[in-house]
């Protein structure tokens, strides 16, 4: 490896630590923030990029430090009770409450006592206290000092001096003597490649900012600027961003619109005539019953105008002028009244149409429905549905497979098939299955049909009109490879931050 090959391009940080390293041979992070006068934010930051380059070796330790606590420190000066005792007895005084008197406390001089008497340096005698021997230098005290001295000792050094061990030991049976702690110490030093690197830093004049006066004076033509390194570690960054279902949303939007649709849209709420009567389906119809619906409080006023209504109500009786015999009961109107979440997109593209009774027309809607079902890894209550119509004068059933079969095949799905099914609205009506690779099996998606005249005539529309509507979030669950429905609302930050918002 040549020396040029060896050179990483390196931060300005990297360079004062290295050239500060060299300086100060060995070092942790707040001498190298002193040295250098980089702040210890900076230093950390620098010291992990040198070290992830092999240019510095980063050597943690633990060490278990005595220090004097205040106790110690009192003893220090005054000496341990029971030496203080011993000066005392020397001094001439041996009554016991006299001595006593001597003391910070009772607690204090009873442990002098005590010590003083197990160690055989004195005999109690009724009142009075003797002195029998006088005691050397103890190790309490030798270590007292030494503490005193070097402000610390390190556990591992004790070993080496009995007395200062036993010294060290003696103080820790006694409260507020001493104390413990362990220190954690850095040890930073450059790597035969950092010397390397060091060298070449040390050489090397290059521009490390670009700045408007570098560009002024063309300082910039002289020296070479500092290369980037764009690979170098970064923390990942959370920007906020749109749900994945969102994201499905849009890209559904995009489709039809390239396709000539238009997006219409409708309230949540409606009454059971936007949402089941217009649509041809019967009062006492299972669909409509409480186990399915959530039906809200109130009714609806002004819903729809009066002909519409009776058209309706005459279509569900008798089919009206539609050539149909309708069902044969008494059309209520207090039920089509009453409001319910709807249970389906269907209502708004019905309402569409009674609307603007279009010859020609191509919309579709994306939006919530509610279903009082149990929720399951299949099952939501509350989901997506994606909704359109086509109307023209010679569209047929064909012209439907075609235009879900293109949908489907612009969102990568290109095995499609349709078969026959049952809606009270569309005639003929059929069921949309999509194979799915991943999983190896057919998915139900959209059903559709042909307005039946019995939805269709009463609201004055005369042209075929090519209906469909399915889930959506099937849709999304195949495009993450989603099992369970429930993970897509669960908010695991893990998924909305990993998924990938192209794929
Ligand atoms: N509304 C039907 C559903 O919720 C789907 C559908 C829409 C069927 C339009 C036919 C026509 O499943």
């Amino acid at each position: 490896m040549s020396r040029r090959e060896l050179m990483q391009p390196l931060h300005i940080l990297e360079k004062k630590v290295l050239k500060t390293l060299g300086k100060i041979v060995e070092a942790d992070i707040e001498a190298l923030s002193r040295a250098s006068e980089l702040s210890i934010d900076q230093v950390r930051r620098a010291v992990e990029w040198l070290q992830a380059k092999g240019l510095i070796q980063v050597n943690t330790t633990q060490k278990t430090l005595f220090t004097l606590g205040p106790k110690g420190a009192e003893a220090l000066k005054e000496g341990l009770p029971e030496r203080r005792l011993i000066q005392l007895l020397k001094s001439g005084l041996n009554n016991l409450e006299q001595l006593k008197s001597r003391f910070r406390d009772e607690q204090e001089f009873s442990a002098a006592l005590g010590r003083a008497k197990r160690k055989g340096w004195i005999k109690i005698v009724d009142d009075y206290v003797e002195l029998a021997s006088e005691p050397n230098k103890l190790p309490e005290e030798e270590a007292l000092e030494k503490l005193a001295s070097n402000h610390s000792l390190d556990e591992d050094e004790l070993t080496k001096d009995s007395v200062l061990y036993n010294g060290v030991r003696e103080l820790q049976n006694r409260p507020n003597y001493i104390s413990r702690k362990i220190v954690k110490s850095t040890k930073i030093t450059l790597t035969d490649l950092g010397k390397v690197t060091l060298e070449r830093v040390s050489e090397q004049d290059e521009i490390d900012t670009l700045t408007p006066e570098v560009l002024i004076s063309g300082v910039w033509r002289q020296k070479p600027l500092r290369a980037i390194d764009v690979e170098a570690p970064a923390p990942p960054i959370y920007a906020g961003r749109r749900h994945p279902v969102q994201l499905f949303i849009d890209e559904v939007r995009e489709i039809f619109i390239s396709m000539g649709f238009e997006e219409i849209e409708g309230p949540i709420i409606q009454p059971c005539f936007w949402n089941f009567d217009a649509l041809f389906t019967p009062q006492d119809h299972p669909a409509r019953e409480m186990q399915d619906t959530f039906y809200i409080r109130g009714e609806a006023s002004n819903y729809a105008d009066r002909e519409s209504i009776r058209r309706v109500a005459l279509t569900h009786k008798d089919g009206w002028r539609t050539g149909s015999k309708g069902w044969g009961y008494e059309w209520r109107e207090a039920e089509a009244r009453r409001l319910v979440l709807r249970t389906h997109t269907t209502s708004i593209t019905v309402k569409y149409l009674a609307d603007y009774k279009p010859k020609e027309a191509r919309v579709f809607t994306v939006g919530r429905v509610f279903r009082n079902e149990k929720v399951t890894f299949k099952n939501l209550v509350e989901f997506h549905q994606i909704e359109g119509i086509a109307v023209g004068p010679r569209l047929t059933l064909r012209d439907l497979m075609g235009l879900l079969s293109t949908f489907y095949k612009r969102l990568g799905l290109e095995k499609v098939k349709f078969w026959p099914t049952f809606f009270p609205y569309t005639e003929p009506s059929m069921q949309s299955v999509v194979y799915y690779d991943r999983a190896g099996k057919w998915i139900e998606l959209c059903g559709m049909g042909i307005f039946r005249p019995e939805v269709t005539l009463p609201f004055g529309v005369k042209n075929p009109v090519l209906a469909w509507g399915g889930g959506l979030e099937r849709l999304v669950m195949m495009k993450y490879n989603i099992d369970d429905v429930r993970e897509l609302y669960a908010n695991k930050l893990s998924w909305l931050r990993g998924s990938p918002i192209c794929q």
